[in-house]
């Protein structure tokens, strides 16, 4: 499910954690690929998937809380319907990233837009910093006005 859809907090995810496990079963190292699938398909990684997760690969919730707190990407409460990741790595960072998201975040509460903003690190865009993602599509040369048409497009 892309992220964009609505949330229902009724749904049953131990299927769609089935079926993952199975596209993943018996290879080494498969937790993250694991992790990274249910962020995939759910926008987040629910609190209720955690047990039976740490149960199907032998590990305990805090082994698996640990690697999902570990890692920023991991989101473990659902995304609004637009994500917006401004990279804060260095060439972002002299680029003026950080001031980019205060005016982003300015801009979206004085709206009162619901949009997720995250942080990230390097998008591999460093030669056309400040770079983001809007919804995982990667806008680079980043610029407020930019954004903000992204952001208003999105919310559509
Ligand atoms: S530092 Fe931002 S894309 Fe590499």
């Amino acid at each position: 499910m892309p992220i964009n859809q609505p949330l229902n907090f009724q749904r049953n995810d131990k299927p769609l954690l089935k079926k993952i496990l199975a596209e993943h079963q018996d290879k080494e190292g498969n937790l993250l690929p694991i992790l990274h699938s249910i962020q995939d398909e759910l926008g987040f990684i629910p609190q209720s998937l955690i047990s039976p997760l740490a149960e199907a690969l032998n590990l305990s919730f805090a082994e698996i809380h640990g690697v999902i707190s570990f890692y920023s990407h991991f989101r473990t409460i659902a995304p609004k319907k637009v994500v917006i990741e401004i990279c804060q790595a260095e060439s972002c960072q002299s680029m003026g990233a950080r001031q980019l998201k205060e005016e982003l975040v300015n801009y979206l509460q004085k709206n009162k837009f619901d949009v997720t903003v995250e942080n990230i690190y390097c998008l591999g865009l460093c030669a056309q910093s400040p770079a983001a993602t809007i919804n995982n599509k990667a806008i680079a040369k980043l610029t407020l006005d930019k954004i903000k048409t992204s952001v208003e497009r999105a919310l559509v």
